[in-house]
């Protein structure tokens, strides 16, 4: 393709985006950019082992974008413990999960990460990253994913935040973005009902059953173009104005 040719795709994609009206995409990190939700499960079952505490992969699942606090409550699952006992495991788990994260490099981003974010840039659309994770930004930079985002929004931005806003609608307001105008990715049941709440469009990634409230569910990021985004959310905004809400879509199906 021709530069001059390239640049008149791109602005015609630039013009579906904003006649669709969506100006940013904002993905969740752990399980839709980075391959850490296993780190996460490995560094429970670590402590959870050690502890003689039941953990399974289901149990594994419910804590996709569940704090740190309540994922041990959840495997806690009622034994009660002190407040520093309960403090020094949520640190251990931490320090597991940490030790696993050094170790992270460019090859652990998902399949489909770096390039969608590269595409949706040159489809005029912005791309932020928002995550509950403490760690999310450390995660980011050892994928050398950091410079493709223009705003980071970490478990810390939100509990520091005196706004009250949550972590979607801090992302917006930081993009000067009507929420309404966002499209979120999200793997986790949580991500998906805040993302809703906040009035954004929802795309769920992974396991049907787990995201039946997102707006149109991807098996991954594998073979999502930016061109590909748009085409199934104008399908989405045509079927929904015929009464139908939602499309299940798996990537690896779909022919552009
Ligand atoms: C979410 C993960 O992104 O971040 C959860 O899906 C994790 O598994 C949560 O508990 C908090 O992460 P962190 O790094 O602050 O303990
Ligand atoms: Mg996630």
């Amino acid at each position: 393709m021709r530069r001059s040719d390239s640049r008149s795709a791109a602005a015609r994609s630039t013009r579906a985006a904003r006649s669709l009206g969506i100006r940013a995409a904002l993905f969740d990190v752990d399980g839709v950019l980075a391959d850490t939700a296993r780190l996460h499960t490995a560094a429970w079952r670590r402590l959870a082992d050690e502890e003689g505490l039941p953990f399974d992969d289901r149990l594994a699942d419910q804590l996709r974008g569940v704090s740190r606090e309540e994922s041990l409550r959840r495997i806690l699952n009622g034994r009660q413990v002190s407040d520093s006992d309960f403090r020094a495991m949520t640190d251990r788990k931490n320090a597991y999960y940490q030790e696993f994260v050094a170790r992270l490099t460019g090859e652990d981003a998902l399949p489909g990460a770096r390039v969608l974010l590269e595409d949706l840039a040159d489809e005029g659309i912005t791309c932020a990253a928002v995550s509950i994770s403490r760690n999310a930004r450390q995660v980011l930079a050892q994928l050398e994913l950091s410079p493709l985002l223009k705003v980071i929004i970490d478990g810390n931005d939100a509990a520091q935040s005196r706004t009250g806003l949550d972590r979607y609608l801090l992302a917006a307001a930081a993009l000067r973005c009507d929420p309404r105008k966002c499209v979120v990715f999200e793997d986790s049941t949580a991500g998906i009902s805040m993302a809703r709440r906040a009035g954004m469009v929802t795309i769920g990634l992974g396991d049907p059953r787990r995201l039946a409230a997102a707006d149109l569910i991807f098996d991954s990021l594998r073979g999502v173009s930016g061109r590909l985004l748009l085409r199934w959310l104008e399908t989405l905004r045509n079927g929904e104005s015929h009464g139908a809400s939602k499309a299940s879509c798996p990537s690896a199906k779909i022919t552009v």
